[in-house]
């Protein structure tokens, strides 16, 4: 009745919900179900260089024309729609391109973008505005290959079933540029956005995307994924799966995890530095009750985090690192019989004008430093996991810590040296006495507010 209007007014008016609407709104995934329960196939001899042509009957070589208005497809495999080659320069409006046919080698598919619906590559130029690209049976939206090729994309509906059926697709140091994107995937291993080996450059503002497959990140970082303005939500998969030195950007975004962890940083070959991932205005969510907001293995990199929200509170763990990786089955963190390369994570977070809240947690040798500055706050605790880790907090003046339990530290920084940043709860913190970078404290133990010790041990 509407006199009772005021309270349930309210009530509602506190957990508003608007609706925004994907791809798997016009086509039901349920329809695909065979085809997106197909697991990508990559048991096969891997060929690091291109034994496939790339052939379609829309094939363009070293041509500038325009199409417009059209709608292209094909049914086979091993078959593109679109090919634009060569140094070729096309313009791509109004169209609708259907693809049908399976993937023999995802190798090929991966590196040379074999089977993509429209493979863009060798020093060729593609506007695309106004398309749909649909997809089934596995295969990439739009593929952009080669270190001259840049693809413009403005205005795209993608859809896909099927296994490795990434929306837009960069590699062999191709680019993507692209805004207003809508893109849904059902399969396994389909990013909506990915880069791939040695490195694809993948630009997006303006999208809204969503994947239901493992593996199935909203991007994939080999090279760069530069993602401003994304609605994102990957119900079986991180946001990001990043291997290797690879840098990711989110800035003025909202993104959902449902797998493993919000952000996957990790090397598949040896440990190496210098990935990178920032949030940037943004709001990272994990939905799982054991999934941290960022997550590292095998590899060292820095998580710069300004002006950001990330909600853990479904696992409480903001984020671990680890002597451990994942492998090509995207659903586990693996260990030694996977990989006996494999080497501790250092991972380092700076926070900016962000209140976090959640655990971070080293496991065997691995480290994690926490930077709070510029009105930064925390509420957590950090400790090992298992076998001897190393955990390292700083705060500027203007940041603060609330502790959530007893926290030993092998380097502790407060620029506010009397620690009225510090909210104990009655907890301790433990700084290790023989490390260089705790001896400002002299050994000593201080009192913290709210009846915990700053204490040696
Ligand atoms: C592009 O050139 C290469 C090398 O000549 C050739 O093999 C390939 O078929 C050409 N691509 C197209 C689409 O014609
Ligand atoms: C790009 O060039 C390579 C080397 O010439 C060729 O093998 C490949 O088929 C070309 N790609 C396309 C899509 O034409
Ligand atoms: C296409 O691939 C599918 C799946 O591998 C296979 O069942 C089918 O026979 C292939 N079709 C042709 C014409 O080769
Ligand atoms: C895109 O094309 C598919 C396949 O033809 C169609 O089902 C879908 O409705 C189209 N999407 C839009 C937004 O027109
Ligand atoms: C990618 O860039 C590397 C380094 O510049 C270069 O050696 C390689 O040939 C490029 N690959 C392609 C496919 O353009
Ligand atoms: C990322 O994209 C934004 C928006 O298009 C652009 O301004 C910025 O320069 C890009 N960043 C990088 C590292 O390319
Ligand atoms: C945080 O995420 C959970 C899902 O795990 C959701 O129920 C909750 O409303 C979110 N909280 C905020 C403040 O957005
Ligand atoms: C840590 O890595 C081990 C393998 O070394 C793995 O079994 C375990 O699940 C991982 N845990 C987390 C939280 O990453
Ligand atoms: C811990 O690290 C050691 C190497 O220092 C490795 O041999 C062992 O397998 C790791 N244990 C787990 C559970 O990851
Ligand atoms: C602790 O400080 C030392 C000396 O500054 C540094 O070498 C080490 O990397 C720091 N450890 C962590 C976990 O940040
Ligand atoms: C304390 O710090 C020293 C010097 O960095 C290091 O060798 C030692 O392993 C640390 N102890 C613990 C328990 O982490």
């Amino acid at each position: 009745m509407l006199q009772f209007a005021p309270l349930i007014c309210l009530a509602s008016l506190v957990t508003a919900t608007i609706t925004i609407s994907d791809p798997s709104d016009t086509i039901n995934p349920a329809n695909w179900a065979a085809d997106n329960a197909l697991l990508a196939d990559f048991n096969i001899q891997p060929v690091l260089y291109q034994t496939e042509a790339i052939v379609g009957p829309y094939s363009y070589s070293d041509k500038d024309l325009s199409i417009s208005h059209a709608s292209l497809t094909v049914n086979a495999n091993d078959t593109s729609v679109l090919i634009i080659a060569n140094g070729s320069n096309i313009d791509v409006s109004y169209t609708d391109i259907v693809k049908f046919g399976y993937c023999s080698n995802l190798f090929q598919a991966s590196f040379y973008g074999l089977n993509a619906a429209v493979n863009v590559a060798n020093d060729s130029i593609a506007r695309f505005s106004n398309v749909n690209v649909t997809v089934h049976h596995g295969a990439a939206g739009i593929y952009s290959y080669g270190s001259g090729t840049t693809v413009y994309v403005d205005n795209a509906w993608l859809y896909s079933s099927g296994p490795t059926s990434h929306g837009l697709y960069a590699s062999g140091n191709g680019t993507i540029y692209a805004n207003n994107v809508n893109h849904y995937s059902g399969g396994n291993r389909c990013s909506s956005f990915s880069g791939d080996n040695p490195a694809g450059y993948v630009h997006v503002t303006d999208a809204v995307a969503h994947t239901d497959g493992i593996g199935s990140a909203i991007c994939y970082a080999l090279g760069l994924c530069n993602m401003t303005n994304v609605i994102g939500h990957a119900s079986h998969a991180p946001v990001t799966f990043s291997d290797g030195p690879q840098t990711t950007i989110w800035k003025n975004s909202d993104v959902t995890a449902g797998l493993l962890a919000g952000v996957v940083l990790f090397s598949s070959q040896t440990r190496v530095s210098g990935a990178s991932v920032t949030f940037d205005n943004s709001k990272l969510t994990v939905l799982g009750k054991t999934m941290p907001s960022i997550w590292m293995g095998n590899l060292i990199g820095t998580a710069t985090i300004i002006s950001s929200q990330f909600n853990n509170s479904a696992s409480g763990l903001l984020a671990v690192a680890n002597y451990s990786q994942v492998t090509q089955d995207f659903d586990y963190y693996a260990g030694y019989p996977d990989n006996n390369n494999l080497l501790p994570a250092q991972l380092t977070l700076l926070v900016q004008d962000s209140g976090l809240s959640g655990d971070i947690v080293a496991y065997n040798g691995s480290s994690i430093g926490l930077d709070l500055a510029s009105y930064s706050s925390w509420a957590g605790k950090a400790y090992s996991g298992y076998g001897t880790s190393y955990l390292a907090i700083s705060l500027d003046k203007t940041s603060s810590w609330t502790l959530t339990g007893t926290t030993y530290l092998q380097n502790f920084t407060d620029s506010d040296k009397s620690l009225s940043n510090i909210k104990s709860n009655g907890f301790d913190i433990e700084y290790n006495k023989t490390s260089i970078a705790n001896k400002g404290w002299g050994g000593r133990s201080y009192k913290l507010p709210g009846g915990g010790q700053l204490r040696p041990k």
